[in-house]
């Protein structure tokens, strides 16, 4: 049974969208009402401008942008990478590159392609040496934005940066874009912040998470501390547990080499599922503003107790018939990696002492999932006579896939039987809500916030690097213990050992589906 949750919601939920509230009660029929409004000119320079990221994310991000109204026609882009192409050339590339990313002809209509390819350039350049830098400069404006977007290999961030110093491109309000890998451990990550500190100041960089870029993610806030509901009941007293699950169907997919130095651990939980931890479990902070956030955010990792062996599982997934498993898609028989870490976090503050924090994520699961879900304590006393049957109150956040929120709850079984219960969902999805087009890509909003001057959905250095020292301590355990990795079946929910890691507790993951 379900209940469709259909109460009025107003347009100016958006925390960070520059978006006009407006009076509506409908969502769906006010969807078209929404009013997106241009951020300032821009010249934006993206290093690695043929790569992968550049062709199948930034690039079709800002193309919907432009769509939506909110990239200005003046806007400009500049690809930068090795390979010796022209203007054309270029233009031809990323024409194809909309084409293969936003399938729907429908999406893309011709005028709009022809404005946007009009706005786009190419320097051929070699970030490790100095040809190509003047060219540069010379298409660079001295009165719109302008920003860096990295979108190469880390071991390029530092070159990039004096190059910038040096070449005079970089003025003080330019930004510099970072993706992740941010380092490897705390020694990594400390000497990549050094290199950017040398010439940008920290107002300066924007480090991706594209986690953070995630509706559902940014609907966490607005659902914490937008509503009176919840966060009396956010804490020990009130939540018995929380489960935040990240679960994917892909395997390594032709990115052995680089997973299979990383691991579950380093590619996921070190950046993501840690941001969602943060945001779940940090205190309001006193304005919704970069610094603000940022500060609750890395006291939460500060206060994260270190893990112990127990309190961890690690898994590789095995071959299924005739498709190989992790070892094969690696290429590496004795790899020791990790595709699936599940872990039991305990937060020492006020707020939560006591109250786990499991977290898992996993590769070749049963079904591509992410969730926060919030499991509050059982009521003090039952006058129902099904005790056995009761459920707690559960808050599910729905990242991926169908984003939303519901909220479970115990109510009367209908009928005449007596007074049965039974559980049902208060369910509400954001495309139903809201229209489908409100729910954006995580890097259509984060590419517009580097415009707009906003760090508050971008990790801060000191952040990073708190996370890699935690992180770090579990490493450093795995690779003391020797233990290999448990091996699980593809397409299941994970090794044995991590349904242990709840059933000890007198708990139980929730259901890997969707
Ligand atoms: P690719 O290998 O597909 O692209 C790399 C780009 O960098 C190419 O345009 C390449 O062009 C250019 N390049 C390489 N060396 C130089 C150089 N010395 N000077 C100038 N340009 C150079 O990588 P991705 O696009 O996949 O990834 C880029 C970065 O983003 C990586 O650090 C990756 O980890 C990170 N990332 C990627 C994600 C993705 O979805 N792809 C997601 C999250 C992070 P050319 O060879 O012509 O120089
Ligand atoms: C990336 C990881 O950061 O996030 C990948 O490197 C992972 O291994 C991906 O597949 C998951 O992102 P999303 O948005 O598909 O959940």
């Amino acid at each position: 049974m379900m209940l469709a949750l259909s109460f009025p919601c107003n347009k100016g939920y958006s925390l960070l969208e520059s978006r006009v509230p407006n009076a509506g009660f409908n969502r769906k029929a006010n969807s078209m009402a929404a009013r997106t409004i241009p951020v300032d000119p821009f010249d934006l320079v993206i290093f690695g401008g043929t790569g992968d990221l550049a062709r199948r994310k930034i690039l079709p991000s800002l193309f919907r942008r432009l769509k939506a109204g909110q990239m200005p026609k003046q806007a400009r882009v500049i690809g930068c990478a090795r390979s010796k192409m022209t203007r054309k050339a270029y233009q031809d590339q990323i024409r194809a590159a909309l084409e293969e990313f936003i399938s729907d002809p429908e999406e893309r209509p011709e005028d709009l392609v022809e404005t946007f390819l009009g706005g786009l350039d190419y320097v051929t350049l070699d970030v490790t040496d100095d040809e190509g830098w003047k060219q540069l400069q010379g298409k660079l404006r001295d009165d719109a934005v302008r920003a860096f977007y990295l979108s190469v290999g880390p071991s390029l961030f530092g070159p990039i940066a004096r190059r910038l110093a040096e070449f005079d491109l970089a003025t003080p309000e330019s930004r510099i874009v970072v993706e992740k890998p941010l380092g490897h451990d705390l020694e990594s990550a400390k000497a990549l912040n050094t290199e950017l500190a040398a010439c940008f100041n920290e107002d300066q960089i924007y480090r991706i998470d594209h986690y953070l870029g995630k509706e559902t993610v940014q609907n966490l806030m607005a659902l914490r501390f937008a509503n009176a509901l919840f966060e009396p009941l956010w804490n020990a007293h009130h939540v018995d547990h929380v489960q935040i699950t990240v679960a994917e169907t892909v395997g390594v997919e032709g990115r052995g080499g680089y997973y299979d130095k990383s691991g579950a651990m380093r590619d996921m939980v070190q950046n993501h599922l840690m941001q969602l931890l943060c945001l779940t479990a940090m205190e309001p902070p006193a304005h919704f503003d970069p610094d603000a956030v940022r500060d609750e955010k890395l006291k939460v990792i500060r206060a994260l107790d270190p893990v112990p062996l127990k309190d961890t599982v690690r898994g590789q997934y095995r071959a299924n018939g005739s498709t190989g498993g992790y070892l094969e898609h690696v290429g590496n028989p004795d790899s020791m990696t990790e595709s699936y870490v599940a872990l039991k976090v305990q937060i020492s503050n006020w707020r939560w002492a006591g109250t786990p924090f499991y977290l898992r994520t996993g590769k070749k699961l049963r079904s591509r999932m992410s969730e926060i879900a919030v499991i509050f304590k059982e009521v003090p006393h039952s006058i129902f006579p099904e005790v056995s049957e009761r459920k707690r109150n559960a808050l599910i956040i729905r990242l991926q896939p169908n984003e939303g929120i519901t909220l479970r709850m115990t109510i009367k079984d209908p009928g005449p039987g007596g007074m049965r219960l039974t559980e049902v969902p208060l369910d509400m999805s954001f495309a139903d809500a809201l229209g489908p087009a409100d729910v954006t890509d995580a890097y259509e909003r984060l590419v517009m916030d580097v415009i707009r001057g906003n760090q508050t959905l971008f990790m801060r250095g000191d952040e990073v690097e708190a996370a890699w020292a935690w992180t770090d301590e579990i490493l450093g355990r795995w690779e003391e213990s020797r233990e290999r990795p448990q091996p699980y079946d593809p397409g299941g929910s994970g090794p044995e050992d991590a349904l242990g890691l709840m059933h000890r507790d007198g708990r139980r993951w929730r259901e890997v589906e969707t």
